[in-house]
């Protein structure tokens, strides 16, 4: 399959062999972002979604949302606020206390809704140890495809391909329990990529990565944005922020703003990371630099630049 660029995927873009599953995305499932959005699908939707762990009061506080399919969306906030709790909600694996959340407009209260939606929903968690279920890397890759009941030549093409994407080929055959946070976290993404499903929720899934590493990944998810899934990525690094549709603030169990990264940066609320701050700078001060610049080096070759043609 190619992708917007017209340039094939060779990471993890499994449609042309899998033509068949209801997990494919096609060429009409691209990135509607620029519809308005009464017209564009809704997949996640929050409705007055409160929620409280067994004892303890409400951690997540009348939430209403709406996220759309193709979406690129962040959601950040203060440790606690209640972001995990929810991610949890996207694929139904907590339900609300009171309100209703529905994906592709299957309500999660109802179980036989959610194994549909597991189907749809990928989520990787902040502890990668656990989602863990094989006894090896491999072995725990596979386990997605195999419940989606995709053929062994298909799940073996898979798991090799996800394998090498997150560089973990040498590690195949180790125990996932013995391996380091950030090869943990890069497994727990491989068995998600390795399901191809059409929606994917990453829970700060980059803190324990090296910067290698978190290029890597920051690249597949670039890759998956261009073939049109849906992301819902829960992040404290505020470069992420740069590449988002839209950004989603939790606060206490509450959203507190919910928009573009233009809107963040008047709220006040985000402060910009050093090296676009540093940019920004620079150009109030009559330097002609890009504003879609958001890599170091890049940043550095337009300054230096500037400065040699002076
Ligand atoms: N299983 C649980 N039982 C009871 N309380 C919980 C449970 N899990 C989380 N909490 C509480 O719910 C609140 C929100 O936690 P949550 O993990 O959703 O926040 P978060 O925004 O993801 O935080 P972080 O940035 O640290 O990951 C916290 O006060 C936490 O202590
Ligand atoms: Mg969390």
């Amino acid at each position: 399959m190619e992708n917007e660029t017209g340039i094939s995927d060779p990471v993890t873009d499994f449609s042309e062999t899998d033509s068949e599953s209801n997990l494919t995305l096609n060429a009409e499932s691209k990135s509607d972002s620029s519809r308005s959005s009464n017209e564009r699908e809704v997949v996640f939707e929050a409705i007055n979604l409160s929620f409280a762990y067994p004892g303890s009061s409400p951690i997540l506080k009348n939430i209403n949302l709406k996220i759309y399919k193709g979406d690129f969306t962040i959601i950040v906030g203060l440790n606690g606020s209640g972001k995990s709790t929810f991610a949890y909600h996207l694929n139904g694996l907590y339900r609300p206390t009171s309100g209703r959340m529905t994906v592709f407009g299957l309500d999660t209260k109802f179980r036989k809704n959610v194994s549909a939606i597991h189907r749809k929903v990928g989520i990787v968690f902040q502890n990668p140890y656990t989602q863990f279920v094989g006894n090896t890397v491999e072995e725990d890759i596979a386990f997605g495809p195999e419940n989606l009941g995709l053929d062994r030549e298909e799940i073996k093409k898979r798991v090799s391909t996800v394998l090498e994407a997150v560089h973990l080929k040498d590690l195949a055959y180790q125990d996932p329990s013995t391996l380091s946070g950030g090869e943990a976290q890069a497994a727990a993404i491989a068995g998600v990529l390795a399901m191809d499903p059409e929606c994917i929720v990453l829970d700060e899934v980059t803190s324990m990565l090296d910067i290698a590493a978190e290029d890597r990944i920051l690249n597949l998810i670039d890759g998956l944005r261009e073939r049109g899934k849906t992301l819902v990525y829960i992040s404290h690094n505020p470069k992420d922020l740069l590449k988002a549709d839209r950004i989603i603030v939790f606060d206490k169990g509450e959203i507190s703003f919910d928009g573009d990264l233009l809107d963040y940066i008047a709220s006040g609320k985000y402060r910009l990371p050093d090296m676009v701050e540093l940019l920004k700078h620079l150009r109030e001060n009559g330097m002609n630099i890009s504003e879609t610049i958001s890599d170091p080096k890049e940043a550095a070759d337009e300054i230096l630049k500037q400065i040699r043609s002076k």
